[in-house]
């Protein structure tokens, strides 16, 4: 009896096994041996078929078709500078964190009027150095004065996640994600650091784009974005340019040595703002996982379809297509690292991090390799997951620490080596 229960259960079970192809579709893989068999598109492959053979080609002819295909497949095309911009540097403070710094508040008018959305870029530079000096960008979660106890720093007005105060930013958020943002440790190595809160560019949540950046530049007619055109990330990278817009016009900043940093769902954002914007001479990927250096067909942690679905508006419409069906898409992640070369690059993973999928984080670093070397530059020195802790430089840099998903001092330390290894120490 007990035998025929046990079978009855074996068969139930495989069928249920049949029906969903091995593998619950709700169910979220962390077994490196149910890792789908997958081939990855080839880089140095052309879309007419021939394969890129020097530097030139890829430079004028594959690196445009390689960021065609992300813009039109995954994070949509986005406009280029608005004319109409302007800056306003709203404050300048010579003497901020006990003297150690200047702090400058700039607001960036997208479109000229001063109305939203505007942005306010924070920004600490070290009065120790010379001027210009190398900074490091990266946009924040909750807000600037998040960033530092520094009671000066304006409070965005926009929309933030936090319900509780109607998500409004306030007062008691001063300084709540220093731990992230570690100023003076920054500017002691001689670098300036630049924040933009990010909902200031896009608030983070799906509305179909009536708030944020968007609706500045929709066509007579249009009321949402089309298929292959910007969603949040879009929007979010378009921001970083237009700081790099102001960092051009301040001659404290060294905009030639401007390294963008980003974690998690902002990490996915500053591998594409390097991608879209050759200005950025480093690119640091915290964490970023799905739709960012985490390679998608591994379908390992968070998958295209989950990200899609509960985050609708962070990709373009097209990217819908590779739900469950990331074999179609013409590229997957190594390209995105790819686009950055000859360029420094970085990838950081952590260990417990495993929605992210470190493995296939160290793996888009890894085959963006070919690029790198095309180019005559040292890509990837790892053949192998490097251990914890133990990073692995070339042009391409990568490390896994200890802990889980979030940013630490060990993570910028290793930023701030990196920068000093491709920029010289400032
Ligand atoms: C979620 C999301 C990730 C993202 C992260 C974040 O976990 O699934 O893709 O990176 O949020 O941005 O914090």
């Amino acid at each position: 009896m007990r035998v025929r229960l046990n079978l009855i259960c074996v068969s139930v079970m495989t069928i249920l096994l049949a029906s969903t192809g091995g593998l619950n579709a709700q169910e979220t893989n962390y077994d490196e041996a149910k890792i789908p068999q997958y081939t990855l598109p080839d880089p140095l492959r052309c879309a007419d078929g021939t394969r890129v053979t020097n530097a030139e080609t890829w430079t004028q002819k594959r690196r445009p078709e390689v960021l065609a295909l992300f813009a039109e497949h995954v994070y949509g095309r986005a406009p280029g500078k608005p004319e109409q911009m302007t800056f306003m540097t709203t404050s300048v403070d010579k003497k901020a964190l006990g003297g150690k710094a200047t702090r400058k508040q700039v607001t960036v008018y997208f479109n000229g009027q001063r109305q939203d959305p505007n942005m306010t870029i924070l920004i600490y530079l070290p009065n120790a150095k010379a001027k210009p000096v190398p900074t490091f960008v990266g946009l924040n979660f909750r807000g600037n004065h998040t960033i530092h106890s520094d009671p000066n720093i304006a409070i965005t007005t926009s929309w933030t996640r936090d319900k509780d105060s109607d998500h409004r930013a306030t007062e008691a958020g001063r300084g709540k994600s220093a731990s992230r943002w570690p100023v003076e440790r920054i500017l002691g190595r001689g670098y300036g650091l630049a924040t933009i809160y990010y909902g200031d560019i896009d608030p983070d949540f799906h509305d179909e784009f009536q708030n944020g950046v968007h609706p500045l530049f929709y066509r007579a007619g249009q009321s949402k974005p089309a298929p292959d055109e910007w969603g949040s990330i879009g929007a979010w990278a378009w921001g970083l340019s237009r700081a790099m817009d102001y960092f051009e016009t301040d001659a404290d900043i060294d905009h030639e040595h401007v390294a963008v940093m980003g974690h998690s769902r902002l990490g996915k954002t500053s591998l594409w703002a390097g991608a879209s914007d050759e200005r950025f001479a480093i690119v640091i990927s915290n964490n970023s996982g799905c739709g960012g250096a985490a390679l998608s067909r591994r379908a390992f942690g968070e998958t295209v379809k989950r990200i899609n679905t509960v985050f609708p508006h962070w990709f373009c419409d097209n990217y819908l297509e590779y739900n469950d069906n990331e074999d179609a898409c013409p590229v997957d992640q190594h390209m995105l690292i790819a686009l950055m070369a000859p360029r420094p690059v970085y990838v950081a993973s952590a260990e417990q991090d495993r929605w992210a999928d470190p493995h296939g984080e160290f793996l888009s670093a890894k085959h963006a390799g070919v690029v790198y070397e095309l180019l005559g530059e040292k890509g990837f020195p790892a053949k192998t997951m490097p251990p914890v802790g133990e990073p692995s430089v070339g042009t391409i840099g990568y490390h896994i620490r200890a802990g889980k998903h979030n940013v630490t001092d060990y993570d910028w330390d290793r930023y701030m080596d990196f920068a000093d290894k491709h920029f010289g120490t400032p």
